[in-house]
């Protein structure tokens, strides 16, 4: 099983929105955005920019037809401003002109005057003045108020993480151009076709039945394109309406990285309660979500924050409290993991810090409290066929951690400045969207007369696999080669009101609904070929390999010939079919419900060597062993389990947004804003898929794969603590994240800094 994509990708010949002719004459446009973080705009001139030979019209937010809203979840966020600026990068105008530099160049030319008004960056700020998206949320368990008393020792403590970059290899895009009947037609970068489709029509005063939006491929969304594709859609179909031609609006690097949302910033304090024996008895933390200046989707992520406050853990008693603040930057948005990585790093912290002052062993009190079968989890659900203790033994086995150790005790006797150690990061995520109604999709398969397949989802392809997923998925139903079949593009013409392909759910929840659509056009083959072969019971049918056998006997008839017969004797040769998760619930009021189908588990061992005289570290393996069910498709799979590690080791380690004084992004280019390279990267990478391992809410007993492993890179945070700890033993260390190079380099020499006055 190749990844059908993959070869396409690497000749160039994938095609991505830029790459789209759809009209002769094709318009482009350059967003003219807020200089500042906060202010009201006085005046706006446009006359210079006007001036410019090529340009077409410049757009403000006077030329909406209908409301000048994009927000999703709180209708707080307009398409282009109108008195009031809240972040730099917010889009004021849309200059569209003959070409890509024309347009760019008379953006420079907007004379825009703005009162500045004081900002605020820093969430815990924007919570003292009463600066929310929302009211604070909190989930809890247990009495632990009470629970205090019980404890043996009480650790307390402050924990910070950083925001991240999508850094999608395809920056946010999207061509729309005028179709019939008045009617728009758009292409989009995008992960939410439907939300596109929705908000344009709102925007542009139009039924949805006019926009078509049809997505073939993104370059990589990661969450970054959940929500924050539809700006950009949306101002290309305004365009295109009013200029009745097509229109281009590509984001350059740099303002991609400028003007859209990233990961959020976290602030957090915690307090955790531990008897003398390492078990944990209560916890209470406390969440300030740096939003932004919008909700977007903060509200969701906040609550899977919550959702995965206890990690891999059983708390008897917890308060968890969390607090989306307003702040002038760009609002944050979805990324890999939505929000549970920022809670699992803090409970990571909370173990870590307990253990130095219990003197047990970091990895014996992740193992202590370990969750097992019928925990309670803070919302209410019981885990299930709970896989968190078998990974974590299995992982000491298969890799043979007490070996490792003391290979690496031996290593650091004998080295003075270079230290190794090693990490061990157990991950529970849970699988389905939050927001209940979203776990929905449908899939429109056709039978061509051929015998070749055609297949329709809510799914869109980001690199992720899920296209090779799903083909699988029709190739086993009727027992065909994947080549036969062809998956299409994602497209709101053909599926209706689909849900965004998040949350992990793409191949879960286009999966079945395309494995129930391919099983209702097989019933229909089986019963005709019964016909044929003149027997009853249409069960004694099966076709394996194109061919068609009855009662385990090899037949004439093949796939080619019964989809011929079914033809001529007018049986439907296509279905539509639609699936929701079943079983789920979830009561914002009590915050108490059944909101996951599953949880993925698995566990990593991280080794790394830290260099304690530059600062610098190397990452020297990752070995995982990691649920996924039955696999659908081992090398995409492995391939996602790879990235995601490497991603979450970026976003602890050496990725960092820097944000100046007036809220000005510093990290706006890959020369500034490090990534994990081939050399950044872990040496070694080893997966293994636990056995075993089948899963009853999964298609073909599968679980789901795109963000769980993004969460063992917290490891690489604590590998690399450790090896700072063997090279200063005693020493405090903050927890703030990444830890780059320069922030061990200053941990490590903070009292020679403060005496030489560096
Ligand atoms: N893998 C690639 N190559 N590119 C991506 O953009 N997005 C991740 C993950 N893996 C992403 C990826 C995120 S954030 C999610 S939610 C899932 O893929 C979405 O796809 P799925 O639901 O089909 O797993
Ligand atoms: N993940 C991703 N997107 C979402 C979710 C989620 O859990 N809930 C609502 N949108
Ligand atoms: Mo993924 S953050 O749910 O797009």
């Amino acid at each position: 099983m190749i990844n059908f994509d993959s070869i396409k990708h690497v000749r160039g010949e994938s095609q991505f929105v830029y790459d789209f002719i759809p009209f002769e004459k094709v318009l482009y446009a350059y967003v003219f955005y807020s200089p500042v973080a906060h202010g009201i705009i006085k005046k706006i001139n446009l006359d210079n920019a006007l001036g410019i030979p090529g340009v077409r019209y410049i757009f403000t937010y006077k030329d909406i037809t209908g409301e000048n809203q994009v927000g999703g979840i709180i209708q707080d966020e307009v398409l282009l401003a109108e008195n009031e600026v809240d972040f730099i990068g917010q889009p004021i105008a849309l200059v569209v002109a003959d070409n890509f530099l024309t347009a760019k160049h008379a953006a420079k030319l907007i004379k825009c005057d703005i009162e500045e008004l004081p900002s605020i960056f820093d969430p815990r700020e924007a919570f003292q003045k009463g600066s929310l998206i929302i009211p604070p949320r909190v989930f809890s368990l247990g009495d632990v108020d009470e629970a205090w008393k019980e404890c043996d020792v009480i650790v307390e403590d402050r924990v910070e993480s950083g925001s991240q970059e999508h850094l999608y290899l395809e920056t946010q895009g999207s061509i729309a151009f005028p179709v019939e009947n008045e009617g728009i037609k758009i292409f989009s970068s995008t992960q939410n076709p439907t939300g596109v489709q929705r908000v344009a029509a709102r925007v542009l005063n139009m039924p949805m039945n006019k926009i078509e939006v049809d997505v073939l491929r993104i370059g990589g969304g990661f969450g970054g394109k959940e929500d924050q594709a539809t700006h950009w859609a949306v101002l290309t179909a305004m365009a295109a309406k009013k200029l009745q031609t097509a229109v281009k609006l590509i984001l350059p690097r740099q303002e991609d990285m400028r003007i859209t949302g990233k990961r959020h910033p976290y602030s957090t304090d915690f307090k955790i309660g531990l008897k003398k024996d390492g078990k944990i008895v209560a916890y209470e933390v406390t969440y300030y979500q740096n939003a932004g200046a919008a909700a977007d989707l903060s509200p969701a992520i906040l609550e899977r924050t919550l959702f995965h406050t206890t990690n891999s853990y059983y708390i008897p008693n917890v308060r968890a409290t969390a607090i989306s603040c307003k702040t002038n930057l760009p609002p944050f948005t979805a990324f890999r993991g939505f929000g549970g990585p920022q809670a699992m790093f803090v409970m990571e912290c909370a173990l870590y810090k307990a253990s130095q002052v219990l003197g047990i062993d970091y990895h014996q009190l992740q193992k202590i409290n370990l969750l097992k079968d019928g925990d309670e989890f803070p919302y209410g659900q019981r885990a299930e066929n709970c896989r968190a203790k078998v990974c974590y033994d299995s992982l000491e086995k298969i890799y043979k951690v007490d070996e490792v150790k003391g290979r690496i005790e031996k290593f650091n006797n004998q080295n003075r400045f270079i230290k190794k150690s090693y990490s061990i990061m157990p991950v529970c995520f849970g699988i389905s969207f939050t927001t209940t109604f979203l776990n929905q999709a449908s899939a429109l398969v056709h039978v061509y007369t051929d015998g070749s397949v055609s297949i329709s989802t809510a799914a869109v392809e980001m690199g992720q696999g899920v296209n090779a997923k799903l083909i699988n998925i029709a190739s086993r139903v009727f027992s065909i080669p994947p080549t036969r079949i062809k998956l299409e593009t994602t497209n709101t013409t053909r599926i209706a009101n689909t849900s965004p392909t998040a949350a992990s759910k793409g191949s879960d929840l286009n999966g079945f609904a395309t494995m129930e659509a391919c099983q209702a056009i097989l019933k229909r083959l089986k019963k005709l070929a019964a016909t044929e072969l003149k027997i009853e019971d249409e069960n004694q049918i099966e076709f394996k390999d194109e061919v068609v056998y009855c009662k385990g006997e090899k037949t004439d008839l093949t796939w080619n010939k019964i989809v011929q017969k079914a033809y001529v004797n007018r049986v439907s040769l296509s279905a539509h079919a639609f699936h929701a998760t079943p079983g789920l619930y979830f009561d914002r009021d009590t915050s108490k419900g059944h909101p996951f189908a599953y949880h993925v588990y698995g566990t990593a061992l991280i080794e790394v060597t830290v260099d304690c005289l530059r600062g610098t570290y190397k990452l020297d393996s990752v070995q995982v062993v990691h649920d996924l069910g039955e696999t659908l498709h081992p090398v995409v799979d492995k391939g996602q389990i790879e990235g995601g590690i490497v991603q979450g080791i970026g976003w602890m380690t050496m990725e960092e947004i820097i944000y100046d004084k007036r809220g000005k992004l510093i990290t706006d280019s890959l020369s500034t804003y490090k990534i994990p390279d081939v050399y950044g990267a872990p040496e070694k990478i080893e997966i293994h898929f636990l056995e075993n391992a089948p899963n009853d809410f999964g298609p073909f007993k599968s679980k789901a794969v795109g963000e769980p492993p993004f969460m063992y890179g917290i490891g690489a945070f604590f590998a690399i603590l450790k090896a700072m700890n063997v090279f200063r033993p005693g020493l405090e260390i903050k927890f703030i994240a990444p830890m780059t190079h320069e922030r061990v380099l200053m941990t490590l020499y903070s009292e020679v800094k403060e005496k030489v006055r560096l």
